[in-house]
């Protein structure tokens, strides 16, 4: 029996114990047809090494072992991250404190502690992760974030691009919900995970939009062919924060709610090794100049094109947050509370946003703005303020 196998086989008596105590011969029956001289031999390594306790012929996990070592406080660390308002450019959607517990308290349960983790998109569970100690290395595509959390661990990274030489036992993934986020983050957590490692993908539930069900099942499709098994899948686990920019958007429509946003959590198995095509970026996310201003972030299109019209004319919000929103491919400034508008100087808003940012005020850049009318300078002259009062600290 190769030693792979047999690691294989160690995996799986821990999977089927996880559930809770089993006698040796019911065992046999719960380790995916694998032998039961090669499950006798795979439990027998497990109680030596101390991860499972054998008495009577009954068979039961060890109590968990902890992270090594415990060098935070969670929440401490987590509030790092409210310096950065989530931007819906970034489709920045974060897991409610309690999920993260939770999910933490899964990773220790299924004794994943010690294991090497990779978090692909999910920067709150990665700081959480970090506080107890876990083994964890972050691949984020969002600079603000990362800097935010101070870690060498967190590695600015678009997964569009291979991460390079590393692999790890299990990964977490948080990807946006569209199939062809899906893709790049399936291919990568396939490329970097071991033989039999684990994946915890955040899905989106199916009425989610009109196709989601038809997403739900090209992720699958895809999973499938990149060599992942799916074992479980656990509906409406993950619980989601409302982001500033929703919120706005939910006011706007009249909705008041306050945490409402689901995902459920599919646990995946790369049982077999397959090479995916090569990957490209779904969207225009390399086309947006980021500007911050206390917590608040301003994303304006790059480039100096000028369109006919008003210097700012404002975009109805309502409807922008999702990728299907007709409105989006006009949106050239847009905030992280969900102020949008479509910009007539490109050019001009790069550079008093520039200046704005290194400190000159508002009142003194629209005075030395070079002639626009009265309405133009007005609609600058109430953004900038908006944006200079976040960044003394209020909020717009
Ligand atoms: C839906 S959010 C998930 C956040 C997660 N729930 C959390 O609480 O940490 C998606 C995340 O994926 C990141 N992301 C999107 N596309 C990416 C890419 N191509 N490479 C790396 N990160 C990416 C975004 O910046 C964002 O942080």
């Amino acid at each position: 029996m190769g030693l792979l196998y047999q690691d294989r086989v160690r995996r799986q008596v821990v999977a089927a114990l996880e559930h809770g105590a089993l006698c040796v011969c019911d065992l046999f029956a719960k380790t995916q047809g694998a032998f039961p001289q090669d499950v006798k031999q795979a439990l027998d390594d497990l109680v030596t090494e101390g991860t499972v306790v054998l008495a009577n012929g009954t068979a039961t996990l060890a109590a968990p072992a902890r992270p090594s070592a415990c060098p935070g406080d969670p929440s401490l660390a987590l509030r790092a991250l409210d310096r950065v308002e989530p931007h819906p450019v970034d489709y920045d959607w974060r897991f409610s404190p309690g999920t993260i517990e939770w999910l933490a308290t899964e990773f220790v349960s299924r004794h994943l502690s010690r294991a090497r983790w990779a978090c692909l998109g999910t920067p709150t569970l990665f700081v959480h992760l970090r506080a107890l100690g876990f083994d964890a290395v972050l691949y984020e595509r969002n600079r603000s974030i990362v800097e935010a959390i101070r870690d060498g661990r967190a590695i600015c990274q678009d997964l569009t691009l291979p991460v390079p030489g590393r692999s790890f036992d299990a990964v977490v993934a948080d990807p946006p919900w569209y199939a062809d986020y899906y893709k790049i983050f399936l291919s990568r957590a396939s490329e970097i995970l071991v033989d039999d490692g684990f994946l915890f993908l955040a899905v989106l539930p199916r009425l989610t939009r009109p196709s989601a069900c038809a997403d739900r099942l090209d992720v699958q499709r895809t999973a499938l062919a990149l060599g992942f098994e799916i074992c479980e899948v656990r509906p409406a686990t993950l619980a989601y924060d409302t982001p500033a920019f929703e919120k706005r958007s939910l006011e706007n429509a009249g909705v008041a709610c306050k945490q409402w946003r689901r995902g459920d959590l599919f646990v995946l198995q790369r049982v077999w090794n397959e090479a995916g095509a090569p990957l490209v970026q779904p969207d225009d996310y390399g086309l947006w100049q980021e500007y911050a201003f206390g917590s608040v972030r301003v994303k304006v299109r790059r480039g100096s094109v000028k369109k006919k019209g008003a210097l700012l004319m404002r975009l109805p919000e309502a409807t922008l947050v999702s990728r299907r929103s007709p409105l989006r491919p006009d949106v050239d400034l847009w905030t992280s509370q969900n102020d949008a508008y479509r910009v007539g100087d490109l050019d001009l808003l790069h550079r008093v946003l520039r200046e704005l940012q290194a400190g000159i005020s508002p009142q003194q850049l629209v005075d030395e703005l070079p002639t626009v009318n009265d309405d133009d300078q007005a609609s600058l002259a109430c953004l900038l303020l908006n944006l200079w009062n976040a960044r003394l600290g209020g909020q717009p």
